[in-house]
């Protein structure tokens, strides 16, 4: 079967907020929207249709779903990742973030730290600091030129782009140095990484392991983005990594960016250790949730049985959107640089050697390019003077997005 991801499918008035909030967020009706993180596609056939023949039924009553649920989950799981899950290591959630609110409560106190890198997805911070929790950063720091290769999952560095060379690295000292300080107990992974597109090499991931282990630090990783890697990077699932580390990780999953079913609230939550998963189940305990959305069940389940074709065909689309959109600003936006994604469908692009100062970036953006996209400071101060671009759009909807760029700097 062939997909086609060129047809622009209009969202406007269906109360989605990537273009329906356009005016209550002070926006100029005419903005085009790449903002937040769901895709202008359609998902897979198959999963509409199991959402159909649920509804079809007419009674949307409570569900705990059986064995297929999980072997779908888990088979997704082993295929792609080589990480055979266990049925009672999961733990459903209605979100990610809901998860990640989740371990800040079971796993810290109120007054705490907790560790993430900026700039970061900015629920990191929130679900700290609305718990009462303090926010730690070992902030990712840009590496230039030669030094970038020595990000390479590969030799010879996949996407490597001498026009681009910049890439992000963890400063493992730093890592370490403030686990020790802050006496932190919590660290949060962002794994493949939004918004700098890292795809953690299986050292890097080896290496934040083994520190957190040693100060008795458990790890959260929160791997929606696993499913969108470029080609010649590898994503490795933590827990996979070794059983030793699986005991200090919870590893936060969905469905939801994969699919595009975000609205569905459905994320699944992996958790080895009997030892952590007791507490976070105890936890749960406490918000009063039960059962997930019916829904976001039945989708979640179609879409891991039957998706794989339509993602390698997504890949290949989004991969042809991202070599569009370097080649487009090598050749015509000369002031701005790329940070060359590994992963996730998300651009990180640089301002900083423009002429326009970072705070007014965003005035910019908004209202000289008519462009809607993520400003770079809400992932942290770390982020000022970046935006960051969603290119899981029709290829035209991208090409128009970068035309208005241009034209703003002329
Ligand atoms: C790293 C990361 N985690 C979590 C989410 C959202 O997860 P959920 O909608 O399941 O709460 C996003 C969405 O952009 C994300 O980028």
């Amino acid at each position: 079967m062939s997909y086609n991801f060129d047809t622009i499918t209009d969202r406007r008035n269906t109360d989605c907020i990537k273009y329906d909030w356009t005016v209550e967020r002070g926006k100029p009706k005419d903005v085009l929207s790449l903002w937040v993180a769901d895709m202008d596609f359609p998902t897979l056939p198959e999963v509409s249709e199991a959402i159909r023949k649920a509804a079809d039924h007419g009674i949307y009553g409570y569900t705990e779903p059986k064995n297929p649920y999980y072997e779908a989950l888990s088979g997704w799981f082993s295929r792609r990742f080589d990480f055979a899950i266990q049925k009672d290591w999961i733990v459903k959630t209605p979100g990610v973030v809901f998860a990640l609110a989740l371990a800040v409560r079971t796993f810290t106190e109120v007054g705490d730290s907790v560790l993430i890198q900026r700039p970061v997805y900015y629920p990191f911070s929130q679900v700290i600091e609305a718990n009462g929790r303090k926010v730690v950063s070992n902030s990712l720091v840009i590496r230039k030129g030669k030094d970038a290769r020595q990000n390479s999952n590969e030799d010879g560095c996949p996407g490597f782009n001498p026009r681009f060379p910049n890439t992000y690295a963890i400063d493992f000292e730093d890592f370490e140095k403030k686990i020790v300080k802050h006496q932190i107990r919590l660290f949060l992974l962002c794994s493949p990484h939004n918004p700098v597109g890292r795809v953690w090499t299986e050292d890097e991931l080896r290496r934040m392991a083994e520190i957190c282990k040693k100060h008795d630090c458990v790890i959260v990783s929160d791997e929606i983005h696993c499913d969108f890697v470029f080609p010649g990077n590898k994503h490795f699932v933590l827990p996979s990594l070794s059983e030793k580390i699986a005991d200090n990780v919870m590893l936060c999953t969905a469905p939801s960016k994969t699919f595009n079913l975000a609205g569905l609230q459905i994320s699944n939550i992996i958790i080895p250790s009997i030892e952590l998963r007791k507490r976070v189940l105890k936890e749960l305990e406490k918000t009063g949730f039960s059962q997930c959305n019916t829904t976001g069940l039945v989708a979640c389940r179609a879409a891991y049985e039957h998706g794989e074709p339509w993602l390698e065909a997504l890949l290949v689309y989004l991969k042809g959107n991202l070599d569009f959109a370097m080649d487009f600003l090598a050749k015509k936006l000369p002031q701005v640089d790329v940070i060359v994604p590994q992963g996730t469908y998300l651009l990180w692009l640089d301002f900083r050697k423009t002429a326009i100062a970072p705070k007014e970036l965003d005035h910019f953006i908004v209202h000289k390019a008519k462009l809607w996209l993520d400003s770079g400071e809400i992932f942290g101060d770390e982020g000022l003077g970046f935006q960051r671009i969603n290119i899981a759009c029709p290829r035209s909807v991208l090409a128009e997005c970068l035309e208005r760029l241009q034209n703003a700097f002329a």
